[in-house]
């Protein structure tokens, strides 16, 4: 048990190096570096639904504490973009908002995670699914993944049925992929969740860049598929979508027992704390803003 000055043991197996050793030696040799994993937003969120137009006066209750749940408006306007989206009439108590996917896969490794047990993180992959998973002392098991799908030969269902044990309770999948840009075809879906019904696993998909891609047609969802519902916790953002990366709202798609907590906090709100003079941040302007986003994703295609 650690006391002052000392922090969990699980915090200390986190390591800040995911792609800082790839920098180094690109650096030594002189090779120009995209850091294509930080996926931050290069554009700004509608008018409407920026800070300076979230005033109080036209917002009752701005400043108090947002229904557990979500906004019941903004869940409205998620329930219709998946309508549109994925021609899918999902029922609202599956969605839960979160302050962003961050927290929101943080939250659920809490709830499903034991200290020992072994999560399936496909690689490479977005460094903070792995730190995610660590604090909760459980263990990323990494298989190289992504970037081996166009060799010749390579069988995904082999590659994660060999990295299960009797510790496996979870497969991460993210696709379209932080930071290959990959997007998984129905094969190599259907091949994965071969794996996760095999071993019992639940399924967390992070779709994070579900609108954006560079083919005529948008990549399907592996939350939609009917065989593995009942298992499948989907992780939508409005980061990336609405450049939003600074205020974080998410949903998860599955009843879960314990209540979800808010973690993080949004630029926005950071910025009113500092006005207020406080060190804490009120996540209630979150919900309202995200409210203003108009109906229908924001496409960036091609951009
Ligand atoms: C794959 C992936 N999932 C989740 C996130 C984080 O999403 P949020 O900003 O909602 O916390 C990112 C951010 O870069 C990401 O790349």
């Amino acid at each position: 048990m650690p006391r002052f000055p000392n922090v969990s043991e699980h915090a200390h197996s986190v390591s800040p190096r995911v792609y800082s050793d790839l920098e180094q030696r690109a650096l030594a040799n002189n090779d120009e570096i995209y850091p294509l994993h930080i996926g931050d937003t290069y554009r700004d969120p509608v008018a409407a639904a920026q800070a300076e137009h979230q005033l109080s006066a036209e917002h009752p209750g701005l400043h108090r504490y947002a229904p557990v749940h979500g906004e019941p408006s903004l869940i409205d306007a998620f329930l219709d973009y998946i309508d549109r989206r994925y021609e899918e009439a999902l029922d609202r108590e599956l969605v839960q908002v979160m302050s962003g996917a961050t927290a929101g896969l943080s939250v659920v490794c809490q709830v499903l995670l034991e200290p020992g047990d072994e999560v399936l993180l496909p690689s490479p992959f977005w460094p903070l699914s792995r730190g995610i998973i660590a604090t909760k002392g459980a263990v990323p098991v990494q298989v190289p993944f992504y970037t081996r799908l166009d060799e010749r030969g390579f069988d995904v269902e082999a590659a994660l049925e060999d990295a299960v044990t009797d510790r496996t309770v979870a497969l991460y999948i993210n696709t379209p992929n932080n930071p290959t840009g990959r997007v998984l075809c129905d094969a190599t879906i259907s091949s994965m969740l071969r794996v996760a019904k095999r071993h019992n696993l639940w399924v967390l998909c992070d779709e994070a860049y579900e609108e954006i891609y560079f083919d005529a047609e948008p990549p399907d969802a592996v939350w939609k598929r009917a065989d593995v519902r009942d298992r499948t916790i989907a992780f939508h953002t409005l980061s990336k979508t609405y450049g939003f990366a600074g205020a974080l709202v998410r949903r998860r798609l599955r009843e879960m027992g314990p209540p979800m907590l808010h973690l993080g906090a949004p630029g926005p709100a950071q910025s009113g704390s500092r006005e207020a003079g406080s060190s804490f941040s009120n996540m209630t302007r979150l919900s309202h803003a995200s409210i203003e986003v108009e109906p229908g994703p924001v496409s960036v295609r091609h951009a």
